[in-house]
């Protein structure tokens, strides 16, 4: 099997005192499209931001988290490209649109121009989107134009952050499309984030679980949407039992509250929670149960299994 693109390995990230990710292990493959997913504050984005070796500096990290293919870390917009939510936050409202791409081609020493890029992100007669300022697009388009900066520098690795979480359903299932033919034609690598279980599982071949700032479960999607291993990832997939995709619908809620960022509950973090808990699940982190890219953190997860 070729080296994995990223591999974390007892990846911990840290705020100053606060604790955003724990002892994550995980590989990224060429090809993969990883889907993160968990309860808001859970470090989804710390996660992506890390897989993409984009943290900001204020971020302490410590385990191991390499870039095996490119030997180092990742160049930003040439190597990696991202989309965040907001595409306004990546654009210049007094700037044409084509020149802001162009800007950005030429910063990656790209080969190809502004209108092409938009024909690329399927923008329809992209030489007077070029012309236009980002105030004059919908909202859809904006995000297109989003992406194609990201994809300006040709990057392997494409991480969107909760990137179609904004737009109404129709257009969140267009984009969600368009992503899946571009990985598919560009040999791109994924990673996203999301609340919305129904997109991770049509776009996702790789689901990440996030619980209280450590990895739940990972699997093939349709593994663990056909057998969830952890009480967490079953309840929020029972929670969800129509998988169509809708912009508009919060990720499913679990009852309880998740703890507040570092005041962790020793122990598993979701046994507060957990309709199985037992008593040994409050006194130790659960070891990791199954294939390191299979597998679970509960001592259920065996069992829940078979
Ligand atoms: N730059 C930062 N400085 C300080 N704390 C941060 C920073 N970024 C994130 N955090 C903290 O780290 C924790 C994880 O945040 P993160 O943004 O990764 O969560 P998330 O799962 O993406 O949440 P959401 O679904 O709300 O976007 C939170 O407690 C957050 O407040
Ligand atoms: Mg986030």
């Amino acid at each position: 099997m070729s080296a994995p693109l990223i591999r974390a390995d007892g990846l911990g990230v840290s705020y100053g005192a606060l604790e955003a990710l724990s002892g994550i292990s995980l590989e990224v493959r060429a090809g993969d499209r990883l889907a993160i997913i968990g309860e808001s504050g859970s470090g989804k984005t710390t996660l992506a931001l890390a897989l993409a070796g984009l943290l900001p500096a204020a971020a302490d990290l410590s385990g191991g988290l390499a870039w095996p293919v490119w030997g180092g870390r990742p160049r930003a917009g040439r190597d990696t490209g991202i989309v965040f939510q907001d595409a306004s936050g990546c654009l210049d409202p007094v700037m044409r649109v084509g020149e802001q791409v162009g800007e950005v081609v030429e910063a990656h020493r790209g080969t190809t121009d502004a209108v092409e890029l938009l024909r690329l992100v399927e923008l329809p007669d992209p030489a007077s989107i070029a012309r236009a300022y980002p105030h004059q697009l919908s909202g859809g388009q904006r995000q297109r134009v989003a992406l194609a900066l990201a994809l300006a520098g040709a990057p392997r690795l494409l991480v969107a952050d909760e990137a179609t979480s904004a737009l109404d359903p129709v257009v969140q299932a267009r984009i969600a499309e368009l992503i899946e033919r571009l990985c598919a034609a560009r040999g791109l690598t994924l990673v996203f984030v999301t609340h919305d279980i129904a997109l991770a599982a049509r776009l996702g071949t790789r689901l990440a679980v996030i619980y209280a700032a450590r990895l739940v479960e990972c699997g093939n999607t349709a593994d663990v949407i056909a057998a969830p291993r952890h009480p967490y990832t079953r309840a929020l997939l029972s929670a969800h039992l129509d998988l169509s995709p809708r912009a508009d619908r919060p990720l499913p809620t679990v009852p309880g509250q998740p703890p507040a960022a570092g005041a962790w509950p020793a122990g598993c973090r979701f046994a507060p929670r957990c309709a199985r808990a037992e008593d040994r699940c409050l006194s130790g982190i659960p070891q990791w149960r199954g294939r390191a890219d299979a597998g679970a953190a509960c001592i259920l997860a065996d069992a829940a299994s078979a």
